[in-house]
Formats: structure tokens, sequence, C-alpha cells
């Protein structure tokens, strides 16, 4: 959560720099941004300030001051708000300032103990602006200057501070950045001409340096004359190990697509088939994991936890193994029975998401092996597993995860074939997903489900319905439409309904029905019928239409994959009712940020 973006270099436009790339940081929190930029000037007034500029809202609809952009400056830090304490206001946008302009800090997470450490420095008569917790930091900083230098006060400031948190802090004097962190991540790259780049993550500098390195928890950096690496107890300097990136810089863009969304829905066939070509392996490693632990646990946070869940029906269905699933913010309850034998599967698009590596933590104290699906490289989850696994999904830029589910679904897939010994058979199916997917892709198909987004389009509520698979891809469903067109959804195991769901249905409540061809079938249709006897407008999802549908939108019959062309279809459902709704930017919901690192 929140986008940090810090730079030194000789080009001269820093300012514009860190706003490039808070840019491509902006689905990490979009409520406000802002910028700190230390001028090259000789005249007193500047010398040794920082100059500020702050908005609210996206940086994509900002009518920027071009003139600050094009001040001359070597060294700059930059922030994209996803607001915690304070109010959504330009007062409480970052970077924060101390008292005398010369420091700026930009901060992810939420500093726990603000309160106290915020009476502390007002007593010592340092005066604050925002309702933030991140103003303590310059403020602390400031006053440890008195009697140390500036990395030393930064290391200084950043212990006292309670909590998990990502900071970045500037100094108009010495000229430097220093950056520290417990919880949140940070990148640091270094580029042509000596440059020096800090990002929240490393989608935000891939075009300017592949070569990286991802700090650890407890670690600081100094960005100035050159790049050094500190371990945070003991300020003992470290040799910075960087690695070479394997990214386009391409794919961070829209290209011909209007939104990322789309775009990233119509990647989902090859990401499907490179999980296919290359993934057997890793799959059958994973699948040795689970056989040989005692008690496995998968967990992950909304659209991730919607891929666990499904995970669990899948090992169950075709490697008849149990499996445990839950989601992450609630695994820290239930950890109590784990033991050395026992295996986590954390899954996260991210790698980042608080409520999982909380209790991996956790989990990793206790002994328990972890085995990560992640599809962020350098995340904290990969570099905390024993094993990774991957996704291989790209970068995904919408903040509703689209590809990274199909990811994730294709590969607990492979994975349940692998421990029944039937990769061939996994494969084959997730290549006849694929080629579904293509079919859905086309223009006559999208006709189709644009149809259904219109007679949805002004619905209060929607109802999605399945069982078995199908009620985890049901609620992987509904998050889609609540998220993107912001109508209430709801998913439910259709057995569930007659358990009181079926009061909420009146005279053209719309209900979603995922049909596959198994053993739910004829019990999903029993459950569509009684909805629609009570004037329910029945949508059905499948490879067989049926009379009780006033809509049918029909998938290939793919077994246990038919899933896959069932969620897609739902995502461009949800991507064509925001249309419909006048969203303006169904990459960026409302409230929501990428990457979710706060409790
Ligand atoms: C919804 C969505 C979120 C994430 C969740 C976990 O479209 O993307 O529900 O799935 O915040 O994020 P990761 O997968 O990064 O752990």
């Amino acid at each position: 959560m929140c986008g940090i973006f810090g730079y030194v270099g000789k080009q001269g436009n820093a300012a514009e720099i860190v706003f490039d790339g808070l840019k491509l940081l902006e689905y990490r929190g979009y409520d406000s941004w802002g910028i700190a930029t230390k001028v090259k000037s000789q005249k007193s007034k500047v010398k040794n300030k920082l100059i500020v500029e702050k908005h609210v809202g996206k940086i994509a609809d900002t009518d920027i001051n071009s003139k600050f952009l094009t001040l001359n400056s070597n060294l700059s830090v930059g922030h994209t708000r996803w607001a915690t304490h304070g109010g959504v206001t330009t007062t409480n946008a970052h970077p924060h300032l101390d008292c005398s302009s010369t420091i700026a800090a930009v901060h992810n997470g939420i500093v726990e103990n603000f309160q106290e450490l915020k009476e502390e420095l007002t007593k010592k008569g340092h005066k604050f602006v925002s309702e933030t917790d991140t103003e303590v930091i310059p403020h602390l900083v400031e006053e440890n200057l008195k009697h140390e230098g500036f990395a030393s006060s930064t290391r200084d400031s950043f212990n006292r501070l309670k909590g998990l948190n990502a900071i970045v802090v500037a100094n108009a004097i010495s000229k430097e950045i220093v950056s520290a962190k417990t919880g949140s991540p940070l990148v640091v790259g270094i580029g042509k001409n000596d440059e020096q780049f800090v990002a929240s993550d490393a989608s935000g500098i891939v075009g300017h340096t592949k070569k990286v390195i991802f700090l650890e928890d407890n670690q600081m950096v100094i960005l100035g004359d050159r790049v050094k690496l500190i371990r945070l107890p003991d300020g003992k300097e470290i040799k910075p190990r960087f690695q070479t990136l394997d990214w386009k810089f391409e794919d961070t863009k829209k290209g011909k697509y209007k939104h990322f969304l789309l775009k990233e829905i119509y990647e989902q066939p090859h990401v499907i088939e490179n999980i296919v070509f290359n993934y057997e392996q890793e799959a059958q490693k994973l699948a040795g994991l689970i056989k040989k632990a005692f008690g496995t646990f998968m967990l992950g946070c909304g659209t991730a936890s919607h891929a666990a869940l499904a995970g669990t029906y899948l090992f169950s269905r075709i490697a008849k193994k149990h499996i445990n699933f839950s989601i992450g913010s609630e695994f820290n309850y239930l950890e109590d029975y784990l033991t050395k034998e026992s295996l986590l599967i954390p899954i996260s698009q991210s790698g980042e998401t608080i409520d999982v590596v909380e209790p991996v933590e956790k989990a990793k104290k206790k002994g328990a092996k972890i085995a990560a699906i992640v599809n962020v490289l350098g995340s904290t989850l990969y570099r905390k597993a024993d094993y990774k696994i991957l996704l291989g999904a790209g970068v995904e830029k919408a903040v509703v995860g689209t590809k990274s589910f199909i990811a994730m679904i294709s590969v607990l897939l492979l994975t349940a074939y692998a421990l029944a010994k039937k990769e061939g058979t996994g494969k084959q199916i997730l290549l006849y997903a694929s080629d579904n997917l293509k079919k859905i892709l086309q223009n006559k198909f999208i006709n189709s489900i644009k149809r259904v987004a219109e007679d949805l389009k002004d619905k209060v509520h929607i109802y999605i319905i399945g069982r078995g698979l199908s009620y985890a891809t049901a609620l992987e469903a509904t998050l889609k439409i609540k998220e993107t067109s912001y109508i209430h959804a709801e998913g439910f195991a259709g057995g569930e309904l007659k358990h009181g769901v079926i009061a909420l249905i009146e005279k053209g409540t719309p209900c979603i029905v995922f049909a596959p061809n198994d053993e739910t079938y004829d019990d999903i249709i029993s459950n569509a019928e009684e909805v629609k006897a009570r004037g329910g407008f029945i949508i059905g999802i499948g490879p067989r239409n049926n009379k009780v549908f006033e809509r049918f939108l029909k998938t290939d019959d793919i077994g246990d994959a038919t899933i896959i062309p069932q969620v897609v279809i739902s995502q461009l459902l949800a991507y064509y009712l925001a249309l419909e709704k006048g969203i303006k930017d169904p990459d960026k919901p409302r409230n929501l940020a990428k990457s979710v690192t706060v409790k």
C-alpha cells in the first residue's frame, strides 16, 4: 500500500523522474500524491531546503505545475498515498517535512506509537501540520541530527518506530536519501551514470535499470555518493548483492488496450500456456512436498483466497488429498497445531500482503516449511519461502486481480494432477481451457457478454451460485463485480440458498448460475429453479444450456478446468458492467490498493 519513489542522479530532472515513477506505482494507492525535490541553487532562500508539490487525487488526473517538473534537481522523493491516518487532504499527502524543510519523509506502513512520539516532539518545540502518523519521522530525524549524522539519525529514528514500516528520507544538505524497512517492500536500483533509485516495487524502476537489490527487513540503504547497505540493528555496512531483473518495460504499458484490466484479461490464454509448457517440474516438486508433509495448509486473501479454496476441491477431486485452507488474516488464530512436519502454501500475487506474511512468519518460527506461490519476484513471501513457485503471469497493474488468479488456479490444478501422477491430463485440460478463452475473447462472444451487462447495469444486487469447485469461483466472480462495477454481489454455495439466502430473492433479482457438466449440474439447476420460482432472473454459465436460463453464456466442457472460462466470463462481465455504469477508471477502484501491506 502506498507507492514510494526516490532518485539521486546527475541528470538534473529528478522531480520529473520521480513524477514518472510515481505514475507507474500509482496502483499501490491513489488518494493523493506528492514530491519533494532539492533544487540546485545558490540562493540562500532555497539552498538547503526541499521544494514540495502535493495534490489530492490520482497523479494521472492532476493538472501539474510543469515548472516544478523542470526544476534543476538531482535529488527527489515522492509518494502516492493510500490513506490510513488522517483524511485525504493535500496537507496529509506525503512527503512530510521537518521544521526547517531540510528533511522530507515518505512512508509505507503504520507508525503504531506515533501519538506518543508526536507528544514528545511537540514538547521539544516541533511544529506539526498534518494528522498523519508519518509526520513524526522527519521531526525525529531533525531532533537526532542535533547530535549525530544523517544516516545514523535516520537509523535511530527508524528504530523508535513501532509497527511494520518502510521509510525513505531525503536530506537537502547532505544530498542523501536514506531508506529503511521492517515490513513493506523496497527495491533499490543502479542505473547508467551511477543514478540511484529506490521504489516500492521494481515495476517503477525497470524502465531505468534492471540491476536491483530487494531490501531485506531490518536493512537500511544510503543513496548519495554510492549505494551503502547497512544492517539496522548494529549499523554495520554489508556488501549489496545486485540481481538482474528479467522484465520487459513494455509489460508495464497498456498498449492497444483502453485499460490494464482488459489487457490483463486478454493475456490469460498465454499465462496458462506458459504454465503448461514450463511448470511441470515445479508442480512435481510441490506435489512431493505435499506428500511428505504432515498437514498442508493453503492461505491467501481476497482473490488468492478463492484460488486456495478452489485448490482444496482440486486436490480432493484429482489427488484424493485433503488440504486445509484459511484466509490469511484468520490463520493467525488457527496456527496452534502447526509442527515441523507442517507445510504452508501461501498464495499471493504481490507476495507482500501482510495478512499472509504475518502468519507465515509465525509458522516459520514453529519450524513449518513454506512453499510460496507468488507472482512478484523478490517479494517478501518469495524471500521468506523455503520453496517458491513464481506464477509467471507478468506484471499485473490493474488493482483488480485477473491473470494472477488464473495462473494460481493453473498451478494448483497442475500440482494436483502431479500428485495423482497424471501430469499429462492436467496439461491437456489446461490447454483446452486456454483454447476456450481464445474463443471467449473474440468479438462475437464479447458482444453476448455486453448484452448481459446491459441487462444487469441497473440492478442493485447480483447473486452467483455454484457448488463444489464452482462455489469457489462464484465467490471470485462476485468479488470482480463488486470491485469493478460497485454493484452489490454475493456468491453462495447452491445448497445454502434454502438456509436463508433465498429470502433475498424478489421479482427480477439476477442470479448467475455456474453449471459445469459434472456431478453438481442437476442440483445447481434445481437451485436455479427455486430462485426462478420466486421471480429471479437466471443467467447460466456452463457447457449445457437449460430451459431455466433466461440468458446463457456457453463454456466448453473441460472437466475441472471449466472453472477457468467461468471466471474469465465473469471478469469480462464485471469489466463491461463498469463501463455501462460510466466508471471512468476500472483499473483503480475506489478505496482499494494493489498491494495490501497494512493490517
Ligand atoms: C481482488 C484482489 C485482491 C487481492 C488480495 C490479495 O481483485 O486482487 O482481493 O487478491 O488483496 O492480494 P495478493 O494476491 O497480492 O496477496
